[in-house]
C-alpha cells in the first residue's frame, strides 16, 4: 500500500473515530434518515411527498390514497381524531409509514382571533405578534395541525387590495419585523415541539404590487425594486429559519412565481441558503396554463418543478406528469430527489416521524384565558387614535349617557375580519357587549344600530340611530366593512365606507351631539369626511375576538391608543399609489402648492414651478405612515448623533430625548427614518429603518437610543450590487414618517 494511501485511510479512520465521539449532530442524523428513507422509495411514492389534498369529507376516499402513499400533506382536516386516523394509516398501512403534514391557513389566530395583520402591524411591537403566533400554534397544534400558511408580508402599498388586510403594510422593515416574530411564535423554541407549527412565509413575491390593487393581477417589479423592496422580508424569513415558503399567484415581468427559477432557486435557495421546502399557491402550478405560460399541464409540471416548487397543493400535476416527464428526460429525477429531501427534512424537524399524533386536549387550549388575554393587549395595541377634537376622548365620569350606534357595534362575526375559519363568532365580545359589562349601571347604554350590516342601504333605521344620539351624553357610533368586503378576491376600486354608513354619520353629527367614530376595516378607508364629521377617531382594523372589551378600555381610559398606521391612508382613491418611502422625482412637491379651487380663472398655461402632486388633493395623504395619537403628548427633543462622519463598519448611535408632555401615562412608538440623499439610482426620501415602543407617566422624560450599523444603510445599487455608498444621509427620530427635525450625517471611505 502507498504512503499516500496510508496517511488517507488513517485519516479517514479517524474522522470516523472523531465523528462516532462528537455530540450528535442531529442534522447529519436526520439527512441520514432522508437518504435511507430515500433509497427505498419508488418514483410514486416521491411523488406522492409532492403531492398536497385538501381534506374530502369522504375520509375512505383519502384512505385509499395514503395507503398507496400518494399523499405528502392535507390542509383543511382540523378534526383530531380524523386527523390521527388518516396519520394512523399512512403510519401503519402505506409501505415506507411516511407521515403526513396537516395544514391550515392559521394567519392571525386559530380558535382565538387576534387582530388581522395588518391591525397586529399597527402595535409596532412584535412581541405582542410574536405572543399572538404562539397562541395561534398552540390551539392548532392541538387539534393536530403542524403547518400554517403564514405570515403573509407581502408589502402592501394599495388598499384597494383586499389582501393589504393580511399584510404588515406598506414599509419593508416593518413587514421584516413582524414577519420574523411570527415565524418565531409559530415555530416556538424548536420546531419539533408538539405545540410548534411550521411557518410558511407567503406569497413568495412581489404579490402586493398588483396592478391596480386588483387581485391575482400582474406584477411588474424590476430585479433593483424586488432586491430593495419586496425580497428583504422574505431574505430576513429565510434566516429566521422558517420551515416552508409559497410560491405566489402573480406573474411578476410576465414569469408567474410558480414558474421562476431566479426567485426560488437562485435567491431563495441559492444567495440566502433556504433548505425547507416550497409549496404552491391553491392549484398555481395548474394556473400557468391560465397565465399562458405553459400549454399543458405536462409543461406546467415540468416548469414548476425545475422552477423549483416542491410540493403542489391541490393541483395534482405532478403526480400525474412528472413519470412521463422523467422518462423522458425533461424533469431529472435528481430534481425530484431534492424536493423530496426537502421535503422530508421538515417533516424529520417537526419531530412527525417519532410523534405523529396528536392528543386531543383542544378543550384546554381552546379560548384559554391567557389567549384571550393576550388577544385583547393586541387589540389594544392595535387600535389608531386618527383624532381627539377637544379630547373628547376618554370619557369621564361626567358622561352619563352613551348612544352606541353603527352596524359594527354588535357585529360578533364581521369584528372576526378576514381569513378565519376556525374561530366562532360566539366567543366574540362585541364592543356593545364589552361597553354593557364595563360601565354597569353607571353610564346609560342606548342602542340603536341604524343600519343592519356595513353594505346596508336601507336608510330606514338612521332615524332611531339619530334619536338615540339626540338623548345621550356622547355618541359612539361603530362603522366600517363586514369581513368579507376584504382577504384573498374581494378588492375595491371604491374605499368609502360602504352602504348609507356615510350618511348615518352625517345624521348623527347634526345632532351636535359629541361624536366618536370606530371605525372596524380590513384596509384603510377613504373617511376624511367622516373624520371631519367626528370629534374624535379610532381605528381598529378587524379587531379580533376580544375587540369589545379592548375598545371599551380605550374608550373610558383604562388603556392609552398607542397604535400607529402601518399603512399611508389615502384622502381619495385616486391618490393610490400613495406611500411614504416614494421617490423624490425631479420636481418634489414643495407643500404649498395650488389646489384646483385656488387656481384664477382663465389662469394661463406654465409647467414653470409645478411639481408632483394632485391639484384636486393634494399632496399629503389624510394620514401618513407611521401615525396616531395617544390620551397624552410627547415632546422630542435634543436628537444627537455618536458622529458626523462614519464609515461603512461603523455603527451609529442616536439618541433623542422623549418627554410625556400631557396629563396621562401613554406609550410613542418613537420611528427613527433615514435617507439616502443622493445615490448612484434614485433613493427613497425616507426609509423606516428602527422603531421603539416608549411608555412614560406624565413628565417623565427617557433618552431614547438607536443603534444603527452603517452597512443597514446598504441598498441595491446601479451595478446590482448590496452596497452602502459613502455621501451625504439625513436621519428622523419622529413620530411619524411626516414629522420630525432632519438631522445630516456622512458616510466617507
Ligand atoms: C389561497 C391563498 C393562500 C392560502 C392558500 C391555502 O388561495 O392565496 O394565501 O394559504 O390558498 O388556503
Amino acid at each position: 500500500m502507498k504512503i499516500a494511501q496510508i496517511l488517507s485511510a488513517s485519516a479517514l479512520c479517524l474522522s470516523l473515530v472523531a465523528c462516532s465521539q462528537a455530540p450528535e449532530n442531529k442534522d447529519a442524523v436526520i439527512e441520514n434518515k432522508i437518504n435511507a428513507l430515500l433509497n427505498q422509495m419508488t418514483l410514486e411514492e416521491k411523488l406522492g411527498q409532492m403531492n398536497q389534498i385538501s381534506a374530502s369529507a369522504n375520509i375512505e376516499e383519502m384512505t385509499v390514497l395514503i395507503k398507496k402513499g400518494e399523499i405528502g400533506s392535507i390542509l383543511n382536516e382540523v378534526e383530531p381524531r380524523r386527523i390521527n386516523a388518516l396519520q394512523r394509516v399512512a403510519m401503519e398501512e402505506s409501505r415506507l409509514g411516511i407521515p403526513l403534514l396537516f395544514a391550515r391557513d392559521v394567519i392571525h389566530g386559530f380558535k382565538t382571533i387576534f387582530p388581522i395583520p395588518l391591525g397586529q402591524a399597527a402595535t409596532f411591537n412584535p412581541q405582542v405578534v410574536k405572543d399572538g403566533a404562539r397562541v395561534a400554534a398552540i390551539e392548532a397544534s392541538a387539534a393536530g395541525i403542524r403547518w400554517t400558511f403564514a405570515p403573509m408580508i407581502d408589502v402592501s402599498r394599495d388598499p384597494r387590495w383586499g389582501r393589504i388586510a393580511e399584510s404588515c403594510g406598506e414599509d419593508t422593515y416593518l413587514n421584516t419585523v413582524m414577519g420574523v416574530a411570527m415565524i418565531e411564535g409559530f415555530q416556538g423554541d424548536s420546531l419539533n415541539s408538539p405545540n410548534s407549527i411550521a411557518a410558511c412565509p407567503k406569497h413568495f413575491v412581489g404579490y402586493g404590487a398588483a396592478e391596480g390593487g386588483v387581485d391575482y393581477n400582474s406584477t411588474y417589479i424590476p430585479e433593483r425594486r424586488l432586491r430593495n423592496v419586496y425580497l428583504p422580508p422574505f431574505e430576513a424569513a429565510a434566516k429566521a429559519g422558517a420551515a416552508t415558503f409559497m410560491s405566489s399567484f402573480n406573474d411578476n415581468d410576465g414569469i408567474p412565481a410558480t414558474g421562476n427559477s431566479f426567485i426560488l432557486r437562485d435567491v431563495l435557495r441559492g444567495e440566502w441558503g433556504f433548505d425547507g421546502f416550497v409549496v404552491s399557491d391553491w392549484a398555481s402550478t395548474g394556473e400557468m396554463l391560465a397565465h399562458g405560460f405553459a400549454a399543458d399541464t405536462k409543461e406546467v409540471a415540468m416548469k414548476a418543478v425545475n422552477a423549483g416548487v416542491d410540493m403542489e397543493m391541490v393541483a395534482y400535476t405532478y403526480f400525474k406528469e412528472l413519470p412521463g416527464l422523467v422518462k423522458e428526460g425533461k424533469v431529472k429525477e435528481e430534481t425530484i430527489d431534492e424536493a423530496v429531501r426537502d421535503i422530508l427534512r421538515i417533516k424529520f424537524r417537526l419531530g412527525l416521524f417519532d410523534n405523529p399524533y396528536v392528543e386531543d386536549n383542544t378543550a384546554k387550549m381552546f379560548y384559554a384565558p391567557s389567549h384571550l388575554e393576550a388577544a385583547k393587549q393586541a387589540a389594544v395595541e392595535s387600535a389608531i387614535l386618527l383624532k381627539n377634537q377637544g379630547e373628547v376622548l376618554p370619557l369621564d365620569a361626567s358622561v352619563k349617557s352613551v348612544a352606541v350606534v353603527g352596524p359594527m357595534a354588535d357585529a360578533p362575526y364581521e369584528q372576526l375580519g378576514t381569513w378565519v375559519f376556525d374561530g366562532e363568532k360566539s366567543h366574540t365580545v362585541t364592543p356593545l357587549a364589552a361597553i354593557r359589562d364595563l360601565v354597569g349601571n353607571k353610564v346609560q347604554v342606548i342602542y340603536e344600530p341604524g343600519l343592519a350590516y356595513s353594505r346596508d342601504k336601507n336608510k330606514a333605521g338612521i332615524a332611531k340611530a339619530v334619536a338615540a344620539a339626540s338623548r345621550a351624553d356622547v355618541v359612539l357610533a361603530f362603522v366600517g366593512e363586514e369581513a368579507i368586503l376584504s382577504g384573498e378576491a374581494h378588492c375595491l376600486a371604491d374605499l368609502n365606507l360602504q352602504g348609507a354608513q356615510c350618511e348615518l354619520i352625517a345624521a348623527l353629527a347634526k345632532t351636535g351631539k359629541p361624536l366618536v367614530t370606530v371605525v372596524m376595516a380590513g384596509r384603510p378607508l377613504t373617511i376624511a369626511n367622516e373624520a371631519e364629521l367626528s370629534d374624535a377617531v379610532l381605528y381598529s382594523f378587524h379587531p379580533g375576538t376580544m375587540g369589545g372589551p379592548a375598545l371599551a378600555d380605550l374608550l373610558w381610559g383604562k388603556a392609552v391608543p398607542s397604535g400607529k398606521t402601518p399603512v399611508t391612508f389615502p384622502k381619495m382613491v385616486g391618490q393610490i399609489p400613495i406611500y411614504y418611502a416614494h421617490n423624490s422625482t425631479g420636481r418634489p412637491a414643495k407643500h404649498n402648492e395650488v389646489l384646483l379651487n385656488d387656481i384664477p380663472l382663465e389662469a394661463g398655461q406654465t409647467s414653470l414651478g409645478c411639481t408632483s402632486y394632485y391639484l384636486d388633493a393634494g399632496f399629503y395623504p389624510l394620514y401618513p405612515f407611521g401615525y396616531g395619537l395617544s390620551y397624552t403628548t410627547f415632546k422630542y427633543s435634543n436628537v444627537e448623533l455618536s458622529a458626523k462622519e462614519l464609515k461603512v463598519g461603523d455603527v451609529l448611535t442616536v439618541t433623542c430625548d422623549l418627554e410625556n408632555t400631557g396629563k396621562r401615562p401613554g406609550t410613542e412608538v418613537v420611528q427613527l427614518y433615514v435617507q439616502d440623499k443622493v445615490g448612484s439610482v434614485t433613493r427613497p426620501v425616507k426609509e423606516l429603518k428602527r422603531f421603539a415602543r416608549i411608555s412614560l407617566k406624565p413628565g417623565e422624560k427617557k433618552k431614547v437610543s438607536f443603534d444603527l450599523p452603517i452597512s443597514d444603510l446598504a441598498f441595491w445599487n446601479i451595478d446590482m450590487k448590496k452596497v452602502v455608498e459613502p455621501g451625504d444621509f439625513s436621519l428622523w427620530v419622529a413620530p411619524d414618517s411626516q414629522s420630525g427635525e432632519e438631522t445630516p450625517f456622512k458616510v466617507v471611505r
